[in-house]
């Protein structure tokens, strides 16, 4: 089985990405990585900000795997792993360094957003895990134009996302939609309006059709959009009545953007 043959990523990347614990990078029994998701969308997935291969190793171990899997990430010493240790056991998966700027990861980036490398409707699946949940909101716009531009029109975007409601912060201007936790590094968290997401989804010509409540309150929600054809309806994003609890993330470690390089 993959789950034995298959490198797991070093400690020091995982404290990149957030889970440390073996089993959130694993899938022994091949299950669907995302059990609401019809089987053929794993067709041909991009996966956004794929750091070090979580989502990629449980996409290799699944049964069937994605006959296409393209992992991008801004981090070049975790895609550079990837490269080295899962792409081997899985010619259709690749990966490839995004080159977008960002404070503690990838500081000489040459641009803050970039066009994905991907050809117009041509992908079933556009993954980003934990992604938007550390974009600025013009990346964001960017990037959900971008996910709508190469799905096909059965396809889907799964994503995970920190929202609020802007009615419960009334100083709030009309152009703010988002809340920072770190002065230095603004993409260390960011959380969006949820009127805001549903918004530039339309924008972008997507369309929420399930809102999955986080595991704990106040941490990522996963929305599923679809590209916006006539009748399909929109999901509401239900009130976040999740358990309180904590889940904070390993602090970045020193020269972060060195790591695997
Ligand atoms: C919290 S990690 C999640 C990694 C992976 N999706 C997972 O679930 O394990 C966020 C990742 O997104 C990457 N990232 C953030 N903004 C990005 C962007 N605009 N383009 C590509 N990668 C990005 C970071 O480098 C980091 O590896």
């Amino acid at each position: 089985m993959a789950s034995d043959t298959l490198p797991l990523p070093p400690r020091e990347m995982r404290m990149l990405v957030g889970p440390l614990e073996d089993d959130a990078y694993d899938n022994p029994r091949g299950n669907p990585v995302f059990a609401h998701l019809p089987p053929e969308v794993y067709e041909s997935v991009v996966d956004l900000g794929c750091g070090c291969g979580r989502v990629a190793r449980q996409l290799i171990q699944q049964r069937p795997q994605p006959q296409r899997y393209l992992g991008l990430d801004l981090h070049r010493g975790m895609v550079r792993w990837c490269e080295q240790n899962l792409a081997p056991s899985a010619p259709q998966f690749r990966f490839r360094h995004h080159d977008v700027r960002n404070v503690g990861l990838n500081p000489d980036g040459q641009a803050l957003t970039l066009p994905l490398p991907v050809e117009d409707d041509s992908a079933t699946l556009v993954v980003g895990v934990s992604v938007f949940t550390h974009m600025l909101p013009d990346q964001t716009i960017h990037y959900l134009h971008e996910a709508a531009r190469v799905l096909v029109p059965s396809g889907l975007l799964v994503a995970t996302w920190f929202l609020f409601d802007k009615l419960d912060f009334p100083y709030m201007q009309e152009f703010q939609n988002a809340l920072y936790i770190n002065l230095e590094d603004p993409s260390n968290a960011v959380s969006f309006d949820r009127t805001w997401v549903r918004g530039q989804a339309r924008n972008a010509g997507l369309t929420i059709v399930h809102a999955a409540r986080p595991a704990v309150r106040g941490f990522q929600w996963t929305l599923t959009m679809a590209p916006a054809v006539a009748g399909r309806r929109e999901a509401a994003i239900p009130t976040d009545s999740s358990r309180r609890g904590w889940r904070r993330p390993p602090l970045r470690p020193h020269r972060a953007e060195q790591i695997g390089i």
